[in-house]
């Protein structure tokens, strides 16, 4: 799809076809050509609500207001509505609210990341007419905006939209295509990048580091472990930023051994380290100010005669040892020896991501990322920014009592709480152990499991990946950078 921004009036721009966001239920705005035909179908104008009159080539979406999510959620909605036609070319004004270009790069970030589709093993791949869209800075209520303003918004949009759809694709991969060796070779493509290297571990190197945690996860597995450093480094950059993702390539839970339907969907245990490589690839199309690593476990945790068992007790490379009452929860075991490796290299931040625990869900719902850390102001400044990348997040605390129920009576720490309560921010618990004291403010973890994978589509999300966690943290870090 090409993007452009025209100065043009809306009615003086070329198109076959138009998408008007009817806002607030305001069937009276010059924009609007078919009030009555609209009336007449009952078309209200309710967020989410789209049609289409063909006699006027006119798209109708309802918006409840101008807020920048409403805007995503509504260019999605056209495009769905666009995608059979035979339309090529489609327009649109702009819909631009108090914060400036921010409504330009929604639209634009709504339809990309709307125009998704999964269909690499579909003989039949998924076509569409549309080639292009024009956005008209022509806005709704006559604000003005200048074009070099609105480009930069468009490019953004694009940016983020397309390192969130790269996500999608990877996590959407299946587990027989997807290894930790295939996540090795994307990282590797993303170190042909200016600004960026990309040097790939094996398991000689987690020997040699004594990772013994993240070696144990891997053992039943046929597909060899992949420690996947990267890094985008642009001149005098600002700050450090760490991230640290959980690739697990496939989660059937070990010998812990995961019922047959909760183990659908774990292709997409990945998602933690599939996010990290969208952020790098945006932060370096950004041109972010700040030196970013991505740090990756990949592995697979199987099953067979080879596995580590509950009841094993494994030495990290921190010299942490941790006892092992659940094989399944193995995220952490894997992320411990990365988020420990990673302080070598001095972060002023530091933040991983996983799909780590089923108790996120079912706290948070499918929607929700959790922001779990030491230091409540770092994890509201992420929750403030996420708020303005479209993505839902909020922060969890922790406490001295749910600390103690990670004591083991045999090694330093258990890999499991005594209770099932409060699951997620146990987890986080088991992870913070190995955050060293010069950095225990400067961590955030994020539990990713709801957002990841979307069971049923909601707003702009298609069924599969929906690529969590790049743009919060995008945003996040253009905010940083005193950019957005
Ligand atoms: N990968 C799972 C967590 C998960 C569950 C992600 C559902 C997405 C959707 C993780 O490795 C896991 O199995 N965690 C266990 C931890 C438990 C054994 C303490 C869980 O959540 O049940
Ligand atoms: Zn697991
Ligand atoms: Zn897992």
């Amino acid at each position: 799809m090409k993007y452009e921004i025209s100065s043009s009036a809306l009615s003086d721009i070329k198109a076959d076809v138009t998408i008007v966001l009817v806002v607030e239920k305001n069937l009276k705005h010059t924009w609007i050509k078919d009030k009555k035909i609209l009336e007449n179908i009952g078309f209200k104008g309710e967020s989410e609500e789209a049609t289409l009159v063909p006699n006027s080539s006119i798209v109708y979406v309802g918006c409840n207001n101008l807020n920048h999510d409403e805007i995503r959620i509504a260019a999605a909605k056209a495009y769905t509505h666009l995608k059979n036609t035979k339309y090529k070319s489609v327009k649109v004004g702009s819909y631009l609210n108090k914060n400036g270009a921010e409504n330009i790069k929604a639209f634009v970030e709504g339809f990309e990341l709307g125009s998704y589709a999964y269909d690499r093993y579909k003989s039949k791949k998924v076509k569409t007419s549309l080639t292009h869209l024009i956005i008209s800075t022509e806005d709704i209520n006559k604000k003005s905006i200048s074009s070099q303003k609105a480009k930069k918004a468009l490019e953004r949009g694009l940016i983020f939209a397309q390192a969130t759809n790269y996500v999608k694709d990877i996590v959407n991969t299946p587990p027989q295509d997807f290894t930790p060796l295939e996540m090795a070779k994307e990282a590797k493509k993303l170190g042909k990048l200016k600004d960026v290297t990309c040097e790939v571990y094996d398991e000689k190197f987690l020997q040699k580091e004594k990772m013994g945690s993240f070696l144990a996860v891997n053992r039943s597995s046929v597909h060899p472990p992949r420690l996947i450093h990267l890094i985008y480094k642009p001149k005098n950059p600002q700050k450090r930023v760490i991230f640290v993702g959980k690739g697990l390539t496939y989660d059937s839970g070990g010998l812990s051994l995961k019922p047959s339907t909760s183990m659908v969907t774990m292709k997409s245990d990945k998602s933690g380290a599939s996010a990290v490589l969208g952020i790098i690839k945006g932060a370096q199309e950004l041109k972010l100010p700040f030196e970013i690593h991505g740090i990756i476990g990949a592995t697979e945790n199987m099953i067979g005669g080879d596995s580590f068992k509950p009841d094993d007790v494994l030495t990290s490379r921190s010299g942490t040892t941790i006892e092992v009452r659940n094989t399944d929860a193995e995220g952490r075991l894997v992320l411990c020896d990365c988020l420990d490796y990673a302080q070598d290299f001095k972060p002023d931040l530091l933040v991983d991501m996983a799909t780590l625990t089923g108790a996120c869900v079912v706290g948070l719902g499918e929607f929700t990322t959790a922001i779990i850390g030491n230091n409540e102001k770092l994890q509201n400044e992420l929750y403030t920014s996420s708020k303005n990348s479209g993505e839902l997040t909020t922060p969890l605390h922790a406490n001295r009592y749910l600390k103690k129920t990670l004591k083991s009576s045999i090694a330093d720490i258990c890999n499991v709480s005594s209770t099932r309560y409060g699951g997620s921010i146990t987890a986080g618990l088991f992870l913070e152990r190995f955050i060293k004291d010069e950095y225990k403010d400067k961590w955030l973890h994020l539990d990713i499991a709801g957002p990841a994978y979307v069971e049923s589509e909601w707003g702009y999300n298609q069924v599969g990946a929906s690529g969590a966690g790049v743009r919060l943290n995008l945003q996040w870090l253009l905010e940083l950078a005193k950019e957005a």
